[in-house]
């Protein structure tokens, strides 16, 4: 069997809990990945960790080339800047290798020079969580759980139930009734999954998934836990490789629970302290107005605190009013000097139509990424002559409901103003009905042509 490629300096890094909050450095984890003196998130440490850049450069370019699991992994293929797993324990569906696009429309609609995403929705289940979840569901089978669990707005749920198949664990699956797309529900029902629809909202099934983790042998697979945001880092990693190690000057994210902003911005982080990187890009994060606890935090509170909501939006993802890596994010925000930023149900809905228009397409929580970029250059805060990558989450046909209302005029029903047909008119492709009539379809096809000319 064909082994992986590993390098002349030590692999196995020496991976260390810390808490975010008191620093306490427990020797392991509690089942519910908070600190036992404080109650805050702990987070993974690599004390006195060196390597060469233009070693680990190399060796993770030329593991592309390698027929082994871990190699073909774009989250392994980075594992000297993850907690050490044995190999036996990796549970990988190939997942990372998402290609980085240039959005040229996207572009000159925002008004910017170039414009670039990351598509994390090109993952193994459609979303970035399988970045994370074949880190954290490794540690899991490495610590012989039987049974694994998550509360989710339904992406995080989807991953979970591929990754626990995939190492033969039971899993456990909270989502709020009536609050998930169909797309990601019949995930993890063909994965295998037990799928409980709680009759609450994301912040309500986390509650619950809290309590139960004291009470049963289950093993946590929400961001909380740390190995998630370890795996999360690699989006970043393989990002600045695809730049050739150039950083763009800023890099936009979602905000949800905000575990994928706090990795991002981690990975930037660490890549700088091992001079992978000479700069850091600005990390910015991007709310549905609806949902925007984190936004208020940081622009009305200074980040002292943050108020817990009751959220809503129709991008269902990031539907969550009570951020538990919400320190975490903040700390990365700063420590990058990136911006917050809301955004209407209305933008959310043009920005994904926007980039589905250049051929690529997303989710609804993804868009809020262009949405966000928009209101940053308006304020001036990015420049048309600098660089910027999104960030997209989740692939277009996670919630091909949304998609469906949109381009027939249903998203907003109680709405329909002059301001808004125009903003979103020219974006909607309502199908078009017609009798099998070729007659027909040449008018269809005329009448669009005389449109686009
Ligand atoms: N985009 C998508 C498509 C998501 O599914 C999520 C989170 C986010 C953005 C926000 O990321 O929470 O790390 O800030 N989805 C979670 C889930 C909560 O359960 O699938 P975050």
């Amino acid at each position: 069997m064909e082994q992986p490629l590993s390098i002349s300096q030590p692999t196995e890094a020496t991976a260390q809990l810390r808490c975010i909050s008191c620093g306490a450095t427990p020797a392991s984890a509690t089942q519910d990945f908070r600190c036992a003196n404080c109650g805050d998130l702990v987070e993974f440490v690599f004390p006195g960790r060196t390597f060469d850049p233009l070693t680990l450069k190399s060796v993770w370019l030329t593991r592309k080339a390698s027929c082994h699991k871990l190699d073909q992994s774009g989250v392994w293929r980075f594992r000297e800047l993850l907690p050490h797993i044995p190999e036996e324990h990796a549970i990988t569906l190939r997942e990372g290798n998402t290609p980085l696009y240039d959005l040229p429309r996207c572009a000159r609609i925002a008004g910017l020079d170039t414009l670039q995403a990351k598509h994390q929705g090109l993952n193994p289940t459609a979303s970035f969580k399988d970045t994370g979840m074949t880190v954290a569901a490794s540690s899991a089978h490495q610590g012989g759980f039987r049974w694994v669990a998550c509360a989710s707005t339904g992406n995080t749920s989807a991953s979970m139930a591929a990754y626990a198949a995939r190492g033969n664990m039971h899993n456990l699956v909270l989502i709020p009734e009536g609050k998930i797309s169909w797309g990601k529900l019949s995930q993890s029902l063909d994965y295998g999954a037990l799928t409980c629809q709680l009759r609450t909202d994301f912040d309500g099934c986390v509650r619950i998934l809290n309590e139960l983790v004291r009470r049963k042998p289950v093993y946590l697979l929400n961001s909380v836990n740390p190995y998630r945001i370890e795996g999360q880092k690699t989006a970043a990693i393989e990002l600045l490789e695809q730049l050739k190690w150039d950083p763009p000057d800023h890099i936009i994210v979602p905000g949800g629970n905000l575990g994928n902003s706090s990795a991002i911005g981690k990975a930037l982080l660490e890549m700088r302290e091992l001079k992978l990187i000479s700069r850091l890009p600005r990390l910015s994060i991007i709310q549905a107005q609806g949902a925007n606890p984190f936004y208020r935090s940081v622009r009305e509170f200074g980040g002292t605190k943050l108020e817990p909501m009751t959220a809503d939006t129709q991008a269902t993802a990031i539907r969550i009013g009570n951020p538990a890596s919400w320190k975490k994010a903040l700390r990365v925000l700063r420590a990058t000097g990136g911006e917050v930023e809301q955004v209407t149900e209305l933008e959310i809905a043009e920005a994904k139509a926007e980039i589905g228009a250049d051929g690529i397409g997303c989710e609804p929580a993804s868009a809020v990424t262009l949405a966000g970029l928009k209101k940053l250059l308006r304020r001036g805060f990015v420049k048309q002559s600098e660089t910027a990558v999104l960030i997209l989450t989740g692939h277009l046909l996670k919630d091909p409901d949304f998609t469906i209302k949109f381009h027939r005029g249903d998203l907003f029903p109680r709405t329909p103003d002059a301001f808004q047909t125009a903003q979103i008119g020219p974006l909607q492709r309502a199908p078009v009905v017609l009798d099998a009539d070729l007659a027909a379809v040449i008018a269809a096809l005329d009448a669009a042509e005389s449109r686009n000319s």
